[in-house]
């Protein structure tokens, strides 16, 4: 570009000289393969994040006794710490005879659950969370309220009439 032309050229582009003919255009092919490429890789990183999630894990820990086996009756619950002085746990005795027992934080924002039985359910005082309290292997599925998370169950083990506490799982 002339000394003179580049006289008449607003100050902006003095000071931002663009050269157009060098630009680097992105055609509308190159756009949508990027854009199908980014979203195909955000779709496998949901599936494999949900995937992971619904992955029920089971950790062991060394058995502590938490009872006797006949100390509660259909309907009653104890409350016990497992696997640590800090973790508080509910063991229950469901309505129909079952032996659970979950953590006892809430996964909201960390209330103590309580066993509710007149729906044989438990129970967070704090913003009326209801989660379930049955037998299987997964936690205490979040029923009502805010929770979104399950309770960690608490595995159990009943020998020679005692109860026992043997890991938690998810
Ligand atoms: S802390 Fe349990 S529902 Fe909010």
């Amino acid at each position: 570009m002339s000394e003179d032309a580049k006289r008449h050229l607003p100050l902006w582009r003095r000071d931002f000289p663009i050269r157009w003919d060098e630009d680097h255009y992105v055609t509308r092919r190159q756009l949508a393969k990027f854009l199908t490429l980014g979203s195909a890789i955000l779709v496998g990183a949901n599936v494999a994040m949900v995937a992971a999630g619904r992955k029920h894990t089971a950790e062991s820990y060394p058995p502590q006794r938490i009872c006797a086996a006949d100390a509660l009756g259909p309907g009653e619950s104890l409350l016990f710490r497992y696997p640590t002085a800090q973790d508080p746990c509910i063991l229950v005795r469901t309505k129909a005879g079952a032996l659970v027992a979950f953590s006892q934080v809430c996964t909201h924002l960390s209330c103590a659950v309580v066993y509710r039985k007149s729906d044989d359910r438990l129970f967070c005082p704090c913003h009326e969370g209801v989660f379930a309290c049955h037998e299987g292997t997964a936690g205490a599925e979040p029923l009502e309220g805010p929770p979104e998370r399950p309770l960690p169950r608490i595995t159990l083990d009943v020998r020679q009439g005692n109860v026992f506490a043997t890991g938690v799982a998810l």
